[in-house]
């Protein structure tokens, strides 16, 4: 899996000699799986044509705040609300300037202003420019607004000068979007996620399962372990890549899914159960391939265990998040299994009629005691990263909680 899967970027060029490097930064960001949509300056349509961006992204150029076509087709609102992050570079001291001003003359100082996303700007300039105490009063106006600087490097210039205004190199801008991208909010925390279906064999050639794909699962992990969690992922038999820094512990049936996440979730502080666990299984599969006979068949299928609902036995239990898939009843069902499984947060979302398994978007439902929030259809990449940040921020009012009954307990002993 890459390191922007689903990612979507909106990328701003302004006006610089460096406005070439945007072409390569449009192909490295697309490499490393993001979505790309540019914005440029009118200035910048003099040194890069749109059309080499537009080839490059796959997705139309936007130029002109003014442009009822490009407007009709997504609107200036849409293109901030549709951004993940928004990029600026090369950015021209004058754009620095107008962005530290909250100036909104122009489609991507608009953009920058109505956008909800985070804004990463790479400078890139002369170096008096740069050095200069209005640009650096700039930057530093910026940054304590939050807005991450990337770079600049130093370096030989475009204007024959040695010194600090150099746009990094795509790769280096692609990379320093990637590590911005990750947090500290796990740092120090474990979680353990359960991910794809399982095999319950009946002889040695067949078996059953589900449609589960994993995507969810191996989403949620990286969204964990981008939010700096030590992750361990046990995960049935799926086609995906392992997300990187995750350590992935391969199971096929659920008996086996069983053993290993109950022996890692004792040491582990947030649990997420993704797995499309079946439940029932055969008993004894046969040694050798069943022959065909004239009778019908009858298979005899068993309980499994459910994974989920002993993690949230235990005596102390990880922060427990289930999901629930359904095909009616949702917010009902999803509530039931929250209560009788007693778990901490429960992820419910329909199936079947072309929804939830085996599909690239889905949409989610999510309860706990006393609350919800429903999150609309998205990328499972983006919805596991939303999915996440809910968890983190409720997770953490637990061990508030927690600590809280303990100091009072301490007090009463
Ligand atoms: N689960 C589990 N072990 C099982 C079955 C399910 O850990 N043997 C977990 C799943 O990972 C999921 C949750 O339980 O987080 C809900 O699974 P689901 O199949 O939707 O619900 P069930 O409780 O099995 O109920 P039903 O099939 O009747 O909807």
């Amino acid at each position: 899996m890459q390191s922007l899967s689903d990612k979507r970027i909106l990328l701003g060029i302004t006006g610089g000699i460096a406005a070439y490097k945007s072409a390569e930064l449009t192909r490295r960001l697309r490499d490393h799986g993001a979505e790309v949509r540019v914005v440029m300056t009118p200035a910048a349509t003099e040194f890069i044509a749109p059309l080499t961006l537009q080839a490059l992204s796959g997705n139309p150029v936007h130029t002109d705040l003014l442009d009822h076509e490009a407007e009709a087709a997504m609107g200036h609102i849409e293109l901030a609300r549709w951004a993940d992050a928004v990029v600026v570079a090369p950015a021209t001291a004058n754009f620095i300037a107008r962005l530290s001003n909250g100036l909104a003359d122009d489609l991507l100082s608009t953009l920058c202003l109505a956008t909800a996303a985070p804004l990463l700007i790479a400078p890139a300039m002369n170096r008096q420019m740069w050095q200069n105490p209005a640009t650096q009063e700039n930057i530093a106006r910026l940054q304590a607004r939050g807005v991450t600087l990337l770079g600049p490097a130093s370096g030989a210039q475009a204007c024959g000068e040695m010194g600090p205004g150099r746009l990094l190199e795509p790769e280096e801008l692609a990379q320093a979007i990637i590590s911005a991208g990750r947090t500290n909010q796990l740092a120090g925390v474990s979680v353990l996620v359960s991910a794809g279906p399982t095999r319950e064999f009946i002889d040695p050639v067949r078996y059953l399962s589900n449609r589960s794909s994993g995507r969810m699962g191996y989403a949620v992990a990286r969204a964990a372990e981008e939010a700096g969690a030590a992750v361990t992922l046990v995960s049935g038999p799926v086609s995906l890549a392992a997300p990187a820094r995750v350590k992935v512990v391969e199971v096929v049936s659920a008996g086996q899914m069983h053993d290993e996440v109950l022996a890692a979730a004792p040491a582990t502080d947030i649990f997420v159960s993704s797995a499309a666990v079946a439940d029932y299984r055969t008993g004894n599969a046969a040694g050798q391939k069943m022959k065909k006979k004239d009778a019908d068949l009858l298979l005899r299928l068993e309980k499994t265990p459910d994974i989920l609902a002993e993690v949230a036995a235990l005596d102390r239990p990880p922060f427990t998040v289930g999901f629930a898939a359904e095909t009616e009843n949702l917010h009902d069902n999803a509530k039931k299994k929250l209560k009788s499984k007693n778990l901490d947060m429960i992820a419910a979302n329909r199936v079947g009629n072309g929804l939830g398994f085996d599909r690239e978007e889905n949409a989610l439902e999510v309860f706990w005691t006393g609350g919800s929030e429903s999150l609309a259809t998205a990328p499972k990449e983006k919805l596991a990263r939303q999915l996440v940040e809910i968890i983190i921020a409720r997770y953490r009012e637990k061990s508030l909680e927690q600590q809280h009954r303990t100091r009072v307990k301490d007090v009463q002993d």
